[in-house]
């Protein structure tokens, strides 16, 4: 029979030290007892706790499927306490992205972000997790397109043919709450049609075409739309799956060798370079960034991350790597540049966009000394 795995990376900004900087310690070592404790019970095989800025992260490995509300439910007590941990050391934000109260057997649509894939194992499975403060979902819009649509990025769509059949892109439009599946090669113009419009069209999953294998799964949260205000960005993760008639990884990292615009930044309300950063680096600084991803490589084995004699998962931090300081100093002449520019656009993000930032509130105060012009 073959091995059905699940990897769940549940995510959540629980509280920060100083400002949106950071997770500290004693939040991600409560995530540590957490998850330690659901691997004992058997809920879950593997697990590795991780924070991407003042995102904590949870990445587990199990065989209950996608959505399941067990699962859920030690995502949904980790926060819960790691939020009240930060709410006695009076940390910032302390359950920030905590929406709602009362757990309905699924995180989704109550503030934390959610990426997750079902995988029927394979000889080898690597699979790569990204993670990014201070912007959004669509920040994956770009490096996914290149990865599993470029030819001129992915040697492998080009000179190996099981490649060749192409692959299956679902977007969401984050206005409507719809989707669409879009195929390339043959229907890439229309998949930049879409994508490209990164503040309403999210890449949800990607699947291979020929046999609708899944290669990529994205968290989607918006959390002003839960909220129905400004209240933190929604700082996503993504599972992409490696090799054997998959991009290599090596193509997955290839569109990072350069930084590229993504929305976020500064109160969410300002475009910024991404800058991808080893997990030491894992924490923004300057204007609350430049907003920052990190990619962990890891093999998937019955059931279970692949560890080592101790159980301590086999984790790559692999953007901690001198082959992405050039993307780490475009970012910061790009940082420079945008900086420079204060609060006029395009540094500030459109005016649609700006609706559902704190912009508003500042708007109605003028409103009334408004005469015909
Ligand atoms: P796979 O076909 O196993 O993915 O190998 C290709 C490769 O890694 C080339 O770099
Ligand atoms: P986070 O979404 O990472 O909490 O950041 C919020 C913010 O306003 C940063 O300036
Ligand atoms: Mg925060
Ligand atoms: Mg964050």
């Amino acid at each position: 029979m073959v091995q059905k795995t699940t990897i769940s990376v549940i995510k959540c900004d629980v509280g920060s030290s100083a400002g949106h900087h950071i997770v500290p310690k004693p939040l991600l070592d409560i995530a540590e007892q957490h998850l330690k404790k659901a691997q004992k019970q058997g809920t879950i095989n593997s697990y590795y706790v991780f924070h991407a800025g003042d995102d904590l992260e949870l990445l587990m490995a199990h065989e209950k499927g996608e959505g399941n509300s067990k699962i859920h439910k030690v995502a949904w007590d980790t926060f819960q306490d790691a939020a009240k941990k930060a709410m006695s050391l009076k940390l910032y934000g302390a359950g920030q992205d905590l929406l709602k109260t009362a757990f309905s057997g699924n995180v989704r649509g109550m503030g934390p972000g959610v990426a997750e894939m079902e995988i029927e194992e394979r000889r080898a499975d690597p699979i790569i997790v990204f993670a990014a403060d201070k912007t959004s979902g669509s920040a994956f819009n770009y490096p996914l397109f290149r990865i599993f649509a470029d030819p001129m990025n992915t040697a492998g769509l080009v000179i190996d043919p099981t490649l060749a059949g192409g692959f299956k892109f679902e977007v969401l439009d984050v206005m409507k709450n719809r989707k669409v599946v879009i195929k390339c090669p043959e229907e890439m113009y229309e998949l930049i049609a879409l994508i490209g419009t990164t503040e309403r069209y999210l890449i949800s999953r990607i699947w291979r075409a020929e046999d609708n294998l899944i290669c990529a799964a994205n968290s989607t949260t918006k959390l002003s739309l839960i909220a129905g205000k400004y209240v933190g960005k929604d700082d996503p993760v993504s599972i992409v799956r490696a090799q054997h008639g998959l991009p290599a990884t090596g193509e997955i990292l290839a569109p990072f060798m350069h930084s590229y615009f993504v929305e976020g930044w500064m109160r969410g309300s300002h475009w910024g370079p991404l800058m991808p950063v080893g997990l030491e680096y894992s924490k923004c600084t300057i204007f609350d960034g430049p907003p920052r991803m990190v990619a962990l490589g890891l093999q998937i084995s019955d059931g279970n991350i692949a560890s080592d004699s101790h159980g301590t998962p086999l984790i790559n931090d692999l953007f901690d790597d001198p082959a992405f300081d050039m993307a780490r100093q475009e970012a910061m002449e790009y940082a420079a540049a945008l900086r420079r520019m204060g609060e006029f656009e395009p540094a500030r993000l459109g005016a649609e966009t700006m609706e559902y930032t704190t912009l508003p509130q500042v708007l109605k105060k003028l409103r009334r000394r408004f005469k015909p012009a």
